[in-house]
């Protein structure tokens, strides 16, 4: 079987529907045909602040919504990245043949950099981006299925993977980056031309997978839209409709013109309901099954721990090539 890799921050308490509906619904049907690894990339999450103990929380219910989701950590293989000590190592070893400024170029660093000012901006967020590419090469990865705003960061991966492999010999697989074209972006309810985030100022306009089902439902009802009163897509001129109709076909496997016909001279206040209906019953049960899951943390811990010791032996090997290749001397 191909191999898949993908993952998520640890950032938030509960994921967003962005991450459910970019990323996790395609996680979820790939699993079946690659063999797939999954991580939850806490060593990501603390490049910026952290409060350890809530770290901690956040890595574990990352990973409980995961399984709730549907990925089956029997098929998969679904662990924390600091269980596998070979990313870290990996990173090290890839900084050494990236370009100063080729990292300087990453937009997420740039935008994430300018807010935060150059002295909250930590060395470790400029090479985020490197130890991504560590996650995705250590396992000789065919796919890395994301959402669009992490495209540069697997073309990154790409060229790190082809530089090795020219000065050092075949070492990688170059791995591709596969993207949802119709959902790679999911936007914010409020703000529906700025992506939804976890890390978002306001939290009206973000959905998140673990929150009440009737909370979700009621920042659907107040989603912003437009005046023109028709449900219809047209990205430019109406972005928050848009963007409910594309959450609403993704979450029903329907075709966005047959939504439109369904909803035809009918107000916003209906597709709104409809909408809000969908939420509920889609994520009402993902929702029950990862606090159910994170009711048993030790058994959360032992299945992560059981696939960790999987992810090691992949890893463990790319990574003792990499170090031959290089000319570190070996240990005897
Ligand atoms: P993260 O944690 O920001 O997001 C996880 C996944 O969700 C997608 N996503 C979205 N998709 C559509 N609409 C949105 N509004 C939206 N918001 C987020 C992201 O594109 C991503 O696929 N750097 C990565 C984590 C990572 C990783 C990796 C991914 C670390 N190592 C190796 C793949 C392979 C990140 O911060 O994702």
């Amino acid at each position: 079987k191909p191999r898949l890799y993908s993952g998520m921050q640890p950032s938030a308490d509960s994921l967003q529907i962005g991450n459910y509906i970019g990323a996790l619904m395609q996680w979820r049907d790939l699993q079946q045909s690659y063999d797939a690894f999954f991580s939850v990339v806490d060593l990501h999450a603390i490049t910026v602040a952290q409060d350890p103990e809530h770290l901690r929380e956040k890595t574990r219910r990352t990973a409980a919504q995961y399984i709730a989701a549907g990925i089956e950590p029997s098929k998969s293989t679904l662990y924390v990245q600091s269980h596998v000590p070979a990313h870290a190592e990996l990173a090290w070893i890839l900084s050494t043949v990236t370009g100063f400024g080729e990292a300087g170029r990453m937009t997420q660093f740039k935008d994430k950099s300018s807010r935060y000012g150059s002295d909250a901006t930590s060395v470790g967020l400029f090479t985020y981006p490197v130890l991504m590419a560590a996650d995705i090469l250590l396992y000789q990865t065919d796919i890395v299925p994301v959402g669009d705003d992490q495209k540069q960061h697997v073309e990154l991966t790409r060229d790190l993977a082809e530089r090795f492999n020219s000065r050092f010999g075949q070492t990688f697989r170059v791995p591709m980056p596969v993207i949802q074209q119709e959902t790679a972006r999911i936007y914010d309810l409020q703000n529906p031309t700025a992506k939804m985030s976890k890390s978002a100022e306001s939290d009206a306009g973000v959905l998140w997978l673990l929150d009440e089902p009737s909370k979700s439902a009621k920042k659907v009802m107040r989603a912003v839209t437009d005046s023109e009163g028709s449900v219809r897509y047209d990205r430019e001129n109406k972005p928050g409709v848009s963007n409910l109709l594309v959450i609403y076909a993704a979450l029903t496997g329907r075709q966005i013109p047959a939504i439109e016909d369904e909803y035809a001279g009918r107000g916003y206040g209906d597709f709104k309901k409809g909408l809000a209906e969908v939420v509920v019953e889609e994520f009402g049960p993902v929702r029950e099954r990862a606090l159910e899951l994170l009711a048993d943390p030790a058994e959360l811990d032992r299945v992560l721990a059981a696939n960790a010791a999987k992810a090691e032996e992949v890893a463990g090997r790319t990574l003792a090539d990499v170090y031959d290749k290089v000319g570190l001397l070996r240990r005897v």
